[in-house]
């Protein structure tokens, strides 16, 4: 069971994006997609999410997605975007219901007031969306994507969430909470993909990492294998150091700022 894409290659406008990209998650883990901007993690999110036409072969639990029914796939897994904008007036309930299957049973509800309750948004039920911060909304529309795959696995299969940046526009306590809640969905059996921007949050937490750069796949596996000095210097085109604390062992990233600058 993984969520694999084999040689995938996405062309937007006219210029070709990713270039036979190949990456395996695993359930049980978080697996970072890290690069620099540009470097094509969203267009790989979103060839994930068969959210954009793509060359290769993508596979959810050994299913081809393109052989896959819509509601079957929005079983298997769930999305949040990098942005989203709304066009009319939702109130936050009316968004995380949108996760759920169809239907507004007392368990389903249970669990949209269960989802607001876990990213910290309990009694923003009746909020307009529109008047939430930046911050708020984007937990709220994370309230959405893990009401729809509110348990981890379906009939001993896992789940999986694919999440853009969710954190991004999060203070540094609610970037921890969404943190863990993607680790409490993998150590429960589910599947985690999401696309990262702070490295050192990303070495807190990411159980495998995929490192791009120009819509390719530089280093894809453990956090030992990927976060080198050299892999992170190339990608990022600047001086970066891994090093690894002395209390517990976890990794951390330190830019060499050079005297000369100051
Ligand atoms: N609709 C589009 N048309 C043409 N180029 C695009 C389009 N969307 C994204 N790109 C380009 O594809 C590259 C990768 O974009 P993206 O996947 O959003 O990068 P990242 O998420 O790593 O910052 C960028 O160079 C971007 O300018
Ligand atoms: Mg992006």
């Amino acid at each position: 069971m993984s969520l694999s894409a084999c040689a995938i290659t996405v062309s937007l406008g006219r210029k070709q994006v990713l270039h036979a990209v190949d990456l395996t998650a695993r359930p049980g883990q978080i697996t970072a997609i890290v690069g620099p901007n540009g470097s094509g993690k969203s267009t790989l999110l979103r060839a994930l999410c068969a959210d954009v036409p793509y060359g290769g072969q993508i596979t959810i639990n050994g299913q081809d997605v393109r052989g896959l029914k819509p509601w079957k796939l929005a079983s298997l897994r769930a999305v949040l975007p990098q942005s989203s904008t709304l066009a009319f007036p939702f109130q936050v309930i009316e968004i995380v219901r949108l996760g759920l299957q169809s239907g507004t049973n007392a368990e389903q509800d249970e669990i949209a007031h269960a989802a607001l309750a876990r990213v910290g948004l309990a009694g923003y039920e009746y909020r307009f969306f529109q008047e939430l911060s930046g911050g708020e909304q984007q937990r709220a529309q994370l309230a959405r994507a893990i009401c729809q795959v509110w348990h981890p696995l379906q009939d001993g299969s896992p789940r999986w969430l694919l999440l853009d940046e969710p954190v991004s526009s999060l203070d540094i306590a609610h970037q921890l909470q969404v943190m863990e809640i993607a680790r409490g969905f993998a150590a429960r059996g589910g599947g985690v993909v999401t696309v990262m921007h702070d490295l050192n949050l990303t070495a807190r937490y990411a159980d495998a990492l995929a490192l791009m750069k120009n819509g390719t796949l530089v280093a894809h596996g453990s956090l030992c294998d990927v976060l080198t000095d050299e892999n992170l210097s190339n990608a990022y085109e600047c001086s970066l150091q891994a090093r690894r604390t002395p209390a517990d062992g976890g990794w951390f990233l330190l830019p060499q700022v050079s005297k000369n600058s100051r």
